[in-house]
């Protein structure tokens, strides 16, 4: 097979390698799947106003997050389960955002232990993503071995009470494969339909509600933030409850089905937050162009989701190098193309 010339041919070539149960897990969406094509449309219609005859010889797509330097401006997304794509699982996906001198999020739902992902890549900047259980020394142990790890931030998931009805898992029925764990919760769950699933023991936390987000502010001595974020007023009580950063997400459009595509929310979101706090934004980010555009809405950081485990699919470690120089060099080409020759040239200007 051709080397893949976009994140588009490298799900392809995932698909290719992965179980049709692991692949439908990891592209699927809830219900209609409507939510998962909008996030990725509206990134797409919206046109670029770029500018021209600006000397964009010497381009810098360098940039930071509460003080963490990125060599550009992306973060990795938590995503469950990377064992599922490549035996290295999160081990080499951290080593590949190292390299690539990216953030990475690791997940709750993990299929290596925080502290083995941190040990393979020691040099590299990591969040810690966590949800919330109706236990909460559950929690308070998992913030606290995040922090003696040495990941930067606790990053709170906040759409998820319920799983999400996601058709494609319930059709196979979808099951961690033999040998894989969620390794933070020591037991192997139940296999089944989803709200039944193997993961609704961890995410099945409906009374989750803002005194859990400040009992987590509490608990941890890391910056919060808040991720699945789509409206002015959460992102307000966020930061008035002391959040480092607002996440503005619909999960990959595996909760809701029909949300808000993350595009349509983030200008209200990037308006409410006042500069005071970054804003991340994830969901349908394929392009560098998509990139581009997130940050001239005022975003700090695009997160990726799925396009990582594409690559981890391909390549493992080198697989998910390749697909951030992919999108790097992307937004390199697009940064020329529009007349910026930083990120903080990129401005609101670019968009109509
Ligand atoms: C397979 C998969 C697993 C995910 N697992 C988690 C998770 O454990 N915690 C979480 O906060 N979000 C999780 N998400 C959501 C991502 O963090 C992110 O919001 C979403 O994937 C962004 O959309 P994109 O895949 O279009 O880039 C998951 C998404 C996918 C596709």
């Amino acid at each position: 097979m051709p080397e893949p010339l976009n994140v588009d041919e490298f799900e392809a070539a995932a698909r290719a390698r992965l179980t049709e149960p692991v692949y439908d897990y990891y592209a699927g969406g809830a219900e209609d799947e409507v939510t998962v094509r909008e996030n990725r449309a509206a990134f797409q219609r919206i046109g670029l106003r770029y500018r021209v005859l600006v000397d964009v010889s010497e381009r810098d797509t360098t940039s930071s997050i509460l003080g963490t330097p990125l060599s550009f401006p992306v973060i990795l997304a938590p995503t469950a389960l990377h064992r599922m794509a490549h035996a290295e699982g999160e081990a080499a996906t951290a080593r590949a955002a190292a390299a690539a001198g990216v953030l990475m999020t690791l997940s709750s739902i993990s299929s290596t232990p925080m502290e083995d992902v941190a040990a393979a890549a020691p040099g590299g900047a990591k969040w810690f993503q966590l949800y919330h259980y109706s236990n909460r020394e559950i929690s308070e142990e998992l913030i606290s071995r995040a922090h003696v790890a040495g990941y930067e931030a606790i990053v709170l998931t906040a759409d998820a009470p319920l799983l999400g009805r996601r058709e494609r898992d319930l059709r196979h029925p979808f099951a961690i494969p033999d040998g894989i764990e969620a390794v933070h919760f020591k037991i192997r769950p139940r296999t089944s339909g989803v709200n039944d699933s193997p993961l609704s023991d961890f995410l099945n936390q409906p009374s989750i509600n803002w005194t859990d987000l400040e009992w987590v502010h509490a608990a941890s001595p890391l910056p919060v933030l808040v991720k699945g974020i789509v409206r002015a007023d959460d992102a307000k009580r966020a930061l008035d409850e002391g959040c480092a950063g607002i996440w503005v997400s619909n999960h990959g459009g595996r909760q809701l089905d029909t949300s808000i595509p993350t595009a349509s929310a983030l200008p209200e979101i990037v308006a409410a937050a006042e500069g005071r706090v970054p804003v991340i934004v994830d969901g349908g980010i394929r392009r560098g162009t998509d990139i581009l555009k997130a940050l001239a809405m005022g975003a700090t950081a695009a997160a990726i989701g799925r396009p990582q485990l594409w690559g981890l699919a391909v390549g493992g470690q080198v697989g998910v190098e390749k697909v951030l120089e992919l999108l790097r060099e992307e937004l390199s080409l697009a940064m020329a193309l529009a007349g910026c020759r930083t990120i903080g040239e990129i401005d609101a200007s670019l968009i109509a």
